[in-house]
């Protein structure tokens, strides 16, 4: 493998994390409005062909593990045949999914001949009538038979992200992580990001200090990074992200916990975000970005290097929320407001459309 990604601050980039669409079978109440968003032009978003170039140039670079996201990945016609294709091109990188698990149960037996380095589920409830509350167009039963499945084939770690809301899942921390324990997967509970004011209040946020003290038998639980089993890990021997994780002393269980919010882990971000269309996002948290579709149309490999050094030189020390005044990323606090994009009417089919592309369907989670 070639040259090492390194920014401006010596942070090493060897994950990037790709959309491969901004579509979704779910319109969750925190991502999108219920009328959905206008979807982006199939003509506009990076072919399975242009993936795979771009892949090849992120592995020459030195990129050791690639996710793929959306939208929801497994909502792309071809998806599975794909994912196929980059392991047998690219089989020393890490190839992993995030998915909103509605496809899990049709594709499973596919899913888990793909020696995947793990899948990522969306569960932010356990509750039937919640779920179809929360996502407005999902069915919890169909999600965790996706699962079971994929559990019971024993071939690729199951990770389940559920994104802690003060009013809608707070009481449901103790029966997720025995959930988790049940289900043997590794749950990682994420900080809500006040990425859109509109969609859901910054209120509903809950720090993980919080979380922490709601875990069942609070007292029992202690840090345990260092020390994950290899079946725990995101990647055996690659430092776990973001993530901190604690072991309950009696049964072994652990949990993880996303602070993105309150405990910036900016410092350690290893990572770059690639939108469907083809747009290199240095950061979460900033609308910067540079376009490389025209280098992938080409197979220019020149060219797609290049773009891909550019925003990696524009990858700030720490991310912003973009609002004026505003440097640091997003501390919430009651006075503080979060405002981080605006709507307008599309004019093409007068559905509400995001003006500044931050939301997680569109940069990709
Ligand atoms: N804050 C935290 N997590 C979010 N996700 C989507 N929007 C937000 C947000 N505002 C999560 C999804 C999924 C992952 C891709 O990102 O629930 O787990
Ligand atoms: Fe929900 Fe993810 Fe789909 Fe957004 S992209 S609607 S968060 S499942």
């Amino acid at each position: 493998m070639g040259t090492i990604i390194r920014d401006s601050f010596g942070r090493v980039l060897d994950y990037v994390r790709i959309s491969i669409t901004d579509r979704c079978n779910f319109r969750c109440m925190y991502c999108m409005p219920a009328s959905g968003i206008e979807w982006i032009p199939h003509n506009e978003i990076m072919t399975y062909e242009d993936i795979l170039f771009l892949v090849s140039v992120l592995s020459n670079l030195g990129v050791k593990r690639i996710r793929f996201t959306g939208g929801e990945p497994f909502v792309r016609k071809g998806f599975i045949d794909f994912l196929h294709e980059i392991h047998r091109k690219h089989p020393l990188i890490g190839i992993a999914v995030t998915t909103n698990g509605a496809f899990l149960e049709r594709d499973a037996s596919a899913i888990s001949a793909l020696a995947l380095h793990s899948v990522n589920v969306s569960l932010d409830t356990l509750d039937p009538g919640k779920f179809s509350e929360i996502t407005r167009t999902g069915d919890l039963s169909r999600v965790l038979r996706g699962i079971d499945s994929l559990v019971a084939s024993g071939e690729v770690p199951v990770k389940v992200n559920t994104v802690v809301m003060r009013d809608f899942n707070l009481v449901e921390i103790p029966s997720l992580a025995r959930f988790a324990a049940e289900k043997s997967v590794l749950l990682r509970f994420i900080e809500f990001m006040p990425l859109d004011k509109d969609v859901w209040s910054k209120m509903q946020y809950v720090p993980a200090s919080e979380i922490l003290s709601l875990l069942p038998e609070a007292t029992q639980w202690s840090p345990c990074n260092k020390n994950l089993r290899a079946s725990e890990s995101l990647d055996p021997g690659i430092p776990n992200g973001p993530a901190k994780y604690f072991r309950k002393k009696d049964t072994g269980q652990c949990i993880g916990i996303i602070s993105a919010v309150s405990d910036h882990f900016c410092h350690t971000c290893n990572r770059l975000r690639i939108t469907s269309t083809g747009e290199v996002r240095p950061c979460l948290f900033s609308n910067k970005g540079v376009p490389i579709i025209d280098a992938l149309r080409r197979h220019d490999p020149d060219a797609t290097r290049e773009g891909i050094l550019k925003a990696v030189t524009q990858k700030p020390h720490e991310g912003g929320t973009g609002i004026p005044g505003e440097k640091q990323a997003p501390k919430v606090d009651q006075h503080s407001s979060i405002t981080c994009f605006n709507r307008e009417k599309s004019p093409r089919n007068g559905a509400e459309n995001f003006t500044e592309e931050r939301h997680m369907s569109r940069i990709g989670g």
